[in-house]
């Protein structure tokens, strides 16, 4: 129930300016997003890069409907990437792209529009060594995703895919995304769907996790774990072994702020860590999905709010 009032808040621009005029201390929003400009994030990037673990940087914004918009986002991956370059931290780095902000939403032609930015982003991204991961959304936008993504990976094969297992296609979308070269990120999912398109039960997108962690690793592609659930941590482990995946052939990825520890400890046994990495001003749809996912960050984020 909590759940649901609070993604239903993420997409409601009242819920927002009454949050954001509230203002949570930085305290609270510094924990999961790297701060508001490239040079913020790059900063998290080097350090983590000094613990040996990788990135995947987001720039948040994700519901522009106009051409404005989904340029200025574009614009926004195009200058991290350069700033990585003059740094040092491109080779590696990955960068996770929304289509919705690339202009997916755009009333006539959205979907050509996100696909040409996308793929200027995957040529930079390409020229400086790092990759693309196009995060996945509201399950609506699962066909248009997948159908970008493919055209994105005929110029750019290293360009990854996120797939949810709180959907009930999603097994299948492992099975025809688990072929060579294709790196494939499984997350549980950060929306709501109802019971005709999704499992609703908590037991049941685990049980389907399960599942889908299963065929990703059983085929040839790339698997990405992106989960903080200590069982599916584990299970991946462990039919990596059952498959004798080395250690390089798939990497774990945890959102940034959420059990560094954990991060720590994966990336000290010698497995591929990756930490997802928002940053930007706009951070307040992104901070409600992960205080809907667990009720302690939603106790945090009321504290600071009381705080003030
Ligand atoms: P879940 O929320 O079910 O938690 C299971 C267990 O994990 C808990 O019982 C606890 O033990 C542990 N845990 C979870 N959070 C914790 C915390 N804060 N502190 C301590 N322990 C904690 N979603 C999406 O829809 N599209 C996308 O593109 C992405 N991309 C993405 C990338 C990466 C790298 C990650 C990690 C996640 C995403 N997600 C996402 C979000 C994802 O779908 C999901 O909402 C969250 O990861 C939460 O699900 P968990 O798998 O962590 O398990």
């Amino acid at each position: 129930m909590i759940r649901g009032v609070l993604l239903a808040a993420s997409r409601s621009a009242r819920a927002r300016e009454l949050v954001v005029a509230t203002g949570p201390t930085r305290r609270v929003v510094d924990r999961f997003v790297a701060g508001e400009r490239p040079a913020d994030a790059l900063d998290v990037v080097r350090g983590l890069a000094a613990d040996g673990i990788a990135a995947t940087v987001d720039r948040l914004g994700e519901s522009g409907v106009d051409l404005a918009s989904a340029r200025e986002s574009t614009d926004g991956y195009l200058a991290l990437l350069d700033l990585a370059e003059d740094v040092g931290l491109a080779a590696g780095l990955d960068v996770s792209v929304k289509l919705s902000a690339l202009g997916r939403l755009v009333p006539y032609g959205g979907l050509k529009i996100c696909y040409e930015n996308a793929a200027e982003i995957c040529a930079r991204a390409a020229e400086v060594g790092a990759t693309v991961t196009v995060d996945a959304e509201e399950h609506t936008s699962v066909d248009a995703g997948l159908a970008v993504l493919a055209d994105l990976r005929r110029d750019f094969p290293a360009t990854g895919a996120v797939l949810q297992s709180y959907l009930r296609r999603t097994e299948n979308d492992c099975r025809r995304l688990a072929g060579a070269g294709s790196r494939v990120r499984l997350c549980k999912g950060a929306y709501r769907a109802a019971g005709d398109v999704a499992f609703t039960r908590r037991a049941d997108v685990d049980a389907s996790y399960a599942r889908c962690l299963g065929v990703l690793m059983t085929g040839e592609g790339y698997p990405m774990v992106a989960t903080h659930d200590p069982r599916m941590l584990a299970l991946a482990g462990r039919l990596a072994d059952a498959r004798d995946r080395d250690r390089d052939d798939f990497e774990y990825q945890l959102l940034h702020g959420v059990r560094p520890h954990e991060q720590l400890r994966l990336a000290s046994l010698g497995a591929q860590v990756r930490v997802y990495l928002p940053y930007g001003p706009d951070w307040y749809p992104y901070l409600l999905r992960r205080m809907a996912e667990r009720p302690a960050n939603l106790a945090l984020f009321l504290r600071a709010l009381r705080t003030r």
